[in-house]
């Protein structure tokens, strides 16, 4: 099918969260199994930096609330896939995709609401003419409802990457959509009383899914729904949870440039070497065969961020050591910053974005925490696992779809699950991971199983192509009917 996908991120060069990994990951995956894929993004400053782009003819002209705006396109290819920057200097040329010091620029409603307008008019534009238009996350979350107020000849399928971030805003801003009046309402844009944009995306896309068949359970319920479980169980029938994969040629251990020495499952001397380095990189204390923990994480509290930092003392005690590399909010910056403080060679930390040590961690450590709250799918665990580290994870969304629980007994499973959300969950996760390390024919064991597995979007290419059929009207071939929420559950 001939598919446009519409993000506000794409990795490398405009990259906040994963969202950034999927939009340059997902479509590839589609292309190299058939579709005709385009991506669009905002010509956010790292992309047009990138020299990946460059400037073309093409000029849309852009209805927006107060007249119409004139924005030049500008054009990039990755292998299949072509790729799309919406030019507009005010709104994208900034130094962060969206906004400096923790929080959203003030006027990001302006643009994303700009740029999925500007994207609606792209579609029709692009040839071959898209059949879906496939929006993810708040950002581009008006796509649906414009497409269907314009009577778009496309469907819309919508993807929640994180149904906490919804792009609500006071009914005052309504008339910046674009909207016709009778759209604020229950039944469409309106939730209590404001702009909920990801609500409207929800009734109105065709079809929508999310990133991990358990999250997608999870958020039809009270506790995970940020509001919207009942709008989203009356969509159930249209929801479906979709595991990530991951580009396995780039996040691949045995050619990654930024690792001082190569690896893979069947010869890992060059690991021992990359978790000296690393040790030496982050001043931390080789401690006689103690193991390390890493975290590369987004500082929220969803992260469970703060359960780790309260963890750490207990764990440094039992001679572990922690690695912690995240940009966030301030008051858990501070925390991390003080904790490497007290706990020096043994806690280190650095915040802010950086993309090689990133990968440098995942190679170089023993273990990789994830004490998320909540997490629709998490893909940093699953490089973890290719790089060698043992996820040591909280039961929840994703990350109880993408790990398996190690069995002792049973010698299977990859890694470590506990319960979400409370000091003694993680406490008995770390306990077990260094129980296991204290095994090592079974640390290695569990090791090997997470690098051999296959990680790619293998599983989740034909559900997204379901997805798309059944946007359409279409039959799946060789598909029976859809089961809600089961689909490239790899567990
Ligand atoms: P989320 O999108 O919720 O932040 P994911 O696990 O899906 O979580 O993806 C996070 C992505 O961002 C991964 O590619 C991870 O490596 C990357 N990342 C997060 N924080 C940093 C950081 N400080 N430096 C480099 N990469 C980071
Ligand atoms: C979001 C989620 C994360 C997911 C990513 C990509 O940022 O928080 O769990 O892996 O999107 O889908």
């Amino acid at each position: 099918m001939n598919i446009l996908f519409v993000a506000a991120e794409l990795a490398p060069h405009a990259k906040v969260g994963g969202l950034a990994d999927v939009a340059a990951a997902l479509p590839q995956a589609l292309a190299e199994a058939g579709h005709a894929v385009s991506v669009a993004v905002p010509l956010h400053r790292g992309l047009k930096k990138s020299g990946e782009f460059r400037r073309t003819h093409l000029e849309l002209q852009v209805p927006v609330a107060n007249g119409t705006w004139a924005t030049r396109v500008w054009q990039g290819r990755r292998g299949g896939v072509s790729l799309f920057g919406i030019e507009r200097e005010e709104y994208f040329d900034r130094p962060h995709p969206y906004g400096e010091g923790g929080g959203d620029y003030p006027d990001s409603l302006d643009r994303f609401v700009f740029f999925s307008r500007a994207a609606v008019e792209l579609a029709r534009y692009i040839d071959p003419v898209p059949e879906v238009l496939h929006a993810n996350d708040w950002h581009t979350a008006l796509i649906p409802a414009l497409a269907a107020v314009i009577r778009l000849p496309m469907r819309s399928v919508f993807t929640i990457h994180n149904l906490r971030y919804q792009g609500e805003f006071p009914s005052s801003e309504f008339p910046k959509l674009g909207l016709p009046a009778e759209m604020f309402r229950p039944e469409t844009l309106e939730f209590y009383g404001k702009v909920n944009l990801l609500k409207g995306a929800v009734l109105l896309a065709d079809e929508v899914t999310t990133v991990s068949p358990s999250y997608a359970r999870e958020i039809q319920t009270e506790e995970f729904g940020h509001g919207l479980h009942e709008v989203l169980k009356g969509r159930a029938a249209h929801v479906t949870g979709i595991l990530n994969g991951i580009d396995e040629e780039s996040w691949n251990p045995a050619a990654d440039p930024a690792l001082p020495r190569s690896f893979r499952s069947s010869a890992q001397q060059g690991r021992e070497e990359c978790r000296a380095a690393l040790e030496a990189e982050l001043g931390l204390e080789p401690a006689n065969g103690r193991p390390i923990f890493g975290m590369v994480t987004r500082l929220t509290p969803d992260k469970g961020v703060d359960l780790a930092l309260e963890a750490a003392e207990g764990l440094v005690a039992k001679g572990g050591r922690l690695a912690i590399l995240g940009t966030g909010e301030p008051g858990l910056e501070q925390a991390a910053h003080d904790l490497a403080k007290r706990l020096p060679g043994r806690v280190a930390v650095r915040l802010e974005h950086h993309e090689e040590l990133a990968r440098r961690i995942f190679g170089g450590t023993d273990f990789f925490l994830m004490p998320s709250r909540t997490e629709p799918c998490g893909l940093t665990q699953m490089y973890a696992m290719r790089y060698g580290a043992v996820p040591v994870v909280a039961d929840t969304g994703g990350l109880h779809d993408s790990v398996e629980a190690w069995h002792g007994s049973k010698k299977s499973g990859c890694g470590i699950r506990f319960p979400a959300g409370t000091k003694a969950g993680i406490r008995q996760g770390l306990d077990q991971a260094l129980a296991l390390w204290d095994e090592p024919a079974m640390m290695k064991t569990a090791r090997l199983h997470g690098m051999k597995r296959d990680w790619s979007w293998g599983a989740a290419v034909p559900a997204y192509d379901h997805v798309y059929r059944s946007s359409a009207g279409l039959p799946s071939p060789g598909r029976k009917k859809k089961t809600k929420g089961t689909l490239a559950c790899r567990n």
